[in-house]
């Protein structure tokens, strides 16, 4: 199919069309969802906790998604790119938040990026939004606010401040927004509120799209069984069988066989 653009993305909710996101870090599995068909891949900052193994994503730097988002923009064909702009990286102030913005979409590729917050977050997104810079923002639970949230798996159930962050980012010229660990009745009220499309994690069925990690939804993150999240496959432990298989091959000497041998 076509290239997936911003309005493209944004016209699938008045088409009725539900978006399919998930977020990749390296390029054969970005490869791999753009020629599956998903719309959008995501340059998560989750890639501190599933590719740096960190408890947070508070550690991830701006280089490190600059680095993965030009491997991830260049993989992809069809699919419209994401990158998240990293904790600290356009809080402090808004010049700061859009010379990061800028470099994100300049060196890798990328043609949009994520921050994180609504209402808090109004005039940045405005400034980024109005440098010509698609940026969708992320409310309900935000991983980056851990520390003032109390952990990482609280569902946020305030539907006023949930509603009222979605309405300043759309207002302030968000072009769609992640909705994460919120009950599915305010998922829908904010869905139905809004012009611009929603993406669930977390978040029920009623968003206009659905965003996983790419690594949780294959089963490599065997540890991590939320009750959203549904393994389309079981990768981790293929894995795991693959590996021994080798293992033992290797130490029986059975590997390399006659039809693996140059002679
Ligand atoms: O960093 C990330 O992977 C995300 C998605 C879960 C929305 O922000
Ligand atoms: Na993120």
């Amino acid at each position: 199919g076509p290239r997936m653009t911003v309005p493209r993305f944004q016209g699938a909710k008045a088409r009725g069309e539900k978006l399919a996101m998930a977020t990749a870090y390296d390029f054969l599995m970005a490869r791999a969802f753009d020629e599956s068909g998903v719309d959008s891949v995501l340059v998560g900052d989750s890639l501190g906790m599933v590719v740096q193994g960190r408890s947070s994503t508070l550690p991830v730097t701006i280089d490190q998604m600059i680095y993965h988002g030009e491997i991830v923009a260049r993989a992809c064909q069809r699919a419209l790119v994401i990158v998240d702009l990293p904790f600290m990286s356009y809080q402090v102030n808004g010049d700061q938040a859009v010379a990061n913005a800028g470099r994100i979409l300049k060196e890798t590729g990328a043609a949009a990026v994520k921050l994180e917050g609504g209402a808090l977050q109004a005039e940045t997104i405005r400034r980024i939004a109005d440098s010509d810079i698609p940026v969708m923002a992320h409310v309900g639970l935000r991983p980056q606010a851990m520390h003032k949230l109390g952990g990482l798996g609280r569902i946020q159930r305030n539907a006023d401040v949930i509603l009222a962050d979605a309405k300043a980012a759309e207002e302030a010229g968000a072009f769609g927004i992640v909705l994460e660990l919120i009950p599915s009745e305010i998922a829908e009220l904010v869905t139905k509120s809004l012009r611009i499309p929603t993406i669930g994690i977390g978040a029920g069925p009623h968003c206009d799209g659905q965003v996983l990690v790419g690594p949780d939804l294959l089963g490599i993150t065997p540890g991590f069984s939320p009750r959203f999240l549904k393994r389309f496959a079981e990768i981790d432990s293929q894995i795991r069988s693959a590996a021994r298989a080798y293992v033992q091959e290797v130490h029986a000497g059975q590997f390399p066989g006659p039809e693996h041998t140059h002679s």
